[in-house]
């Protein structure tokens, strides 16, 4: 007789586990541990950052998704985890990152960027419409820097051909309305920095939008509103 419930149970566990396996490849649920990062990428995250086509996720259209296709896989691996702790404090990551990844483990952030940094990036089609005097300027910004005000060469850190390095995230084809907001807020938290320079120090970047973003603070505080324009649009025209 036990060994019977025994058997019924086995089989039991056995026919869950098979039910699960089919409905782990479409889950949609941020609470399984168990779905993974490729189908998190795909019923997910495709929702936003993807799809020009259907064959390549991660090349948004929407320009409030940025671009994760070719992305550096340790950089992604950061990003989930900067929003995961709350650290990364854009009011649009408040509203979708955060939940997300919420419940996101380590393995599944690691998945993820695996996922992503295998997609193909396309060129962007913005691109074509961006004014070209402009897109010039921002090429040599990125490759010469802009002296005046101490900001060094972009490509010296992202790469001759933007494609990132790391921890340093690829630029090449962003989205040039996610670059430049991204500029803004490296730009205020420098801005809030040099307002109260101890509170900086001691507070764990608390009130920073991108505390990580220590390294392109200063950078990006030398650059007028039009450098960031410019080479934010040089950036969506890389491929
Ligand atoms: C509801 C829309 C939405 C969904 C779904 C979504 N994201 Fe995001 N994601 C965003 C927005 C918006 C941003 C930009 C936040 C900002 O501007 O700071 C973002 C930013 C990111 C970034 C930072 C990229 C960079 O260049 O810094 C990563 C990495 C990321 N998302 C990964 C994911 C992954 C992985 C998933 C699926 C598990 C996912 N996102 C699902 C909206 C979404
Ligand atoms: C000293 C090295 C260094 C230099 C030089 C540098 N960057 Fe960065 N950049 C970084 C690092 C590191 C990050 C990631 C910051 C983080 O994790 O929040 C970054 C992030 C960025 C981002 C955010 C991208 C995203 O997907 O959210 C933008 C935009 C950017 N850099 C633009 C530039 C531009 C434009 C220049 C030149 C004017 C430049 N960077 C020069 C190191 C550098």
């Amino acid at each position: 007789m036990k060994q019977i419930s025994k058997i019924l149970t086995l089989s039991a566990v056995a026919l869950a586990l098979g039910a699960c396996s089919t409905g782990l490849d479409r889950s949609r649920s941020l609470l399984n541990p168990n779905v993974s990062g490729h189908t998190l990428a795909q019923q997910v995250c495709s929702i936003c950052h993807g799809n020009i086509g259907d064959a390549v996720n991660g090349n948004s259209v929407n320009p409030t998704f940025p671009i994760l296709a070719g992305q550096q896989p340790d950089y992604i691996v950061a990003e989930l985890q900067e929003f995961h702790d709350h650290h990364r404090k854009d009011p649009a990551a408040q509203d979708m990152m955060w939940g997300i990844t919420r419940d996101m483990t380590p393995k599944q952030m690691k998945e993820l960027a695996e996922y992503f940094s295998h997609q193909k990036p396309l060129p962007n089609p913005e691109a074509a419409e961006a004014d070209p005097a402009m897109v010039k300027a921002g090429e040599k910004i990125f490759n010469e820097g802009f002296l005046e005000k101490a900001v060094p060469p972009c490509m010296a850190c992202h790469g001759s051909g933007a494609e990132g390095n790391g921890p340093i995230p690829r630029l090449a084809g962003q989205h040039a309305d996610y670059l430049y907001k991204q500029l803004v807020a490296f730009n205020d938290d420098a801005q809030r920095a040099e307002e109260d320079e101890k509170h900086h120090v001691n507070s764990n970047g608390d009130d920073l939008e991108r505390p990580q973003g220590v390294a392109m603070e200063g950078i990006a505080h030398g650059l007028s509103d039009m450098q960031k324009h410019e080479v934010a649009l040089y950036l969506q025209s890389l491929k």
